[in-house]
């Protein structure tokens, strides 16, 4: 089955990001939210970046116009019926996913995938809700999407070579390069990237050093685009709570143990760059 209609479902950051570079490589888009600004926003930030990239010259003026015409927001989910691949790019609550994979799993035609773009939720327990567990796999693409060539392709434990070799084959055609990962807990990124966040924000909280220093250590000597604290804010910090959480029940090993900073930043709504404030300041 060739891939050509992809829904898209959670129209926020990853989502449209995953809209549009899926249009841009050709393919017809069904963007799903059920929040109807959500939906709007969406379509907004991915209208914005098209229209950053016409202004530095990278796209011309009628490919962004035939990038669009090829997204179509949907508000309701039973589209997905047109769809030969959904990509599911929704909060990473377990129960929501499994929620929307059995509607996904009633509602899609029989030879279609059903891609996730968790970022450590397992992928195995999130096939077993459906009737096609060889048809689901993980898709997992990095922050922000238009820009960084990865996505970590995850293999759950029934996930066909056939699907698999069709993900991967659809990531180049996307323009990104697919790394194959193994169904465990934080996948590869996040296993490797979220310790060195949460130890970061331990070095603040036992006042090693201030915000500031530890990304400039991070920064000026390791080569690395942001610091462990901005990047933190970047990605979202109930996000990166979450993701620890998930990496310490998963292996029950207290070393990812989330520093009681980040909890308490959490809790008191300092996420990050989303809500204006996280260990920096935000306009
Ligand atoms: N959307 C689209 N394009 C964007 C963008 C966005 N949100 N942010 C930056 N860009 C583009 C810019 O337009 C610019 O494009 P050109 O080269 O065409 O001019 C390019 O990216 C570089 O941007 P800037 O010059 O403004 O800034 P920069 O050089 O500092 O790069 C960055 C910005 C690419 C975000 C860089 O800081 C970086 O690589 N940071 C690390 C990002 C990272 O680690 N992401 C992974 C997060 S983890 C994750 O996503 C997985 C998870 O499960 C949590």
């Amino acid at each position: 089955m060739a891939i050509q209609t992809v829904m898209v479902i959670g129209a926020g950051q990853m989502g449209s990001g995953i809209a549009q570079v899926a249009a841009a490589a050709g393919l017809n888009v069904l963007l799903h939210d059920n929040a109807e600004a959500s939906l709007h926003q969406g379509i907004s930030r991915l209208t914005k970046s098209l229209g950053r990239s016409v202004e530095k010259g990278k796209l011309a003026e009628e490919q962004k116009t035939s990038i669009l015409a090829r997204i179509v927001p949907c508000a309701r989910l039973d589209q997905a019926a047109q769809a030969d691949l959904v990509i599911e790019a929704i909060i990473e609550s377990m129960e929501h996913k499994t929620t929307l994979f059995k509607r996904l799993d009633d509602l899609c035609r029989p030879q279609a995938i059903l891609a996730t773009n968790t970022s450590s939720l397992p992928i195995t327990e999130i096939a077993a809700v459906t009737g096609r567990p060889s048809q689901v796999i993980g898709m997992h693409f990095m922050n922000p999407v238009p820009v960084m060539p990865l996505v970590e392709i995850i293999r759950g434990l029934e996930t066909s070579d056939e699907v698999f070799g069709q993900i991967r084959d659809l990531a180049e055609r996307m323009g990104k390069t697919p790394v194959e990962v193994n169904d465990f807990p934080g996948f590869v990124s996040n296993r490797v990237l979220m310790p060195m966040i949460n130890e970061a924000i331990y070095t603040v909280y036992e006042g090693v050093a201030a915000p500031e220093a530890v990304d400039k250590v991070m920064k000026l000597g390791m080569n690395h685009p942001m610091g462990p604290l901005e990047l933190a804010d970047f990605i979202g910090l109930d996000t990166c709570l979450s993701i620890m959480e998930i990496l310490h029940h998963g292996f029950g090993d207290n070393k990812y143990r989330p520093c009681p900073l980040l909890r308490k930043y959490v809790k008191a709504g300092r996420l990050g760059r989303k809500t204006g404030r996280g260990f920096y300041t935000y306009d």
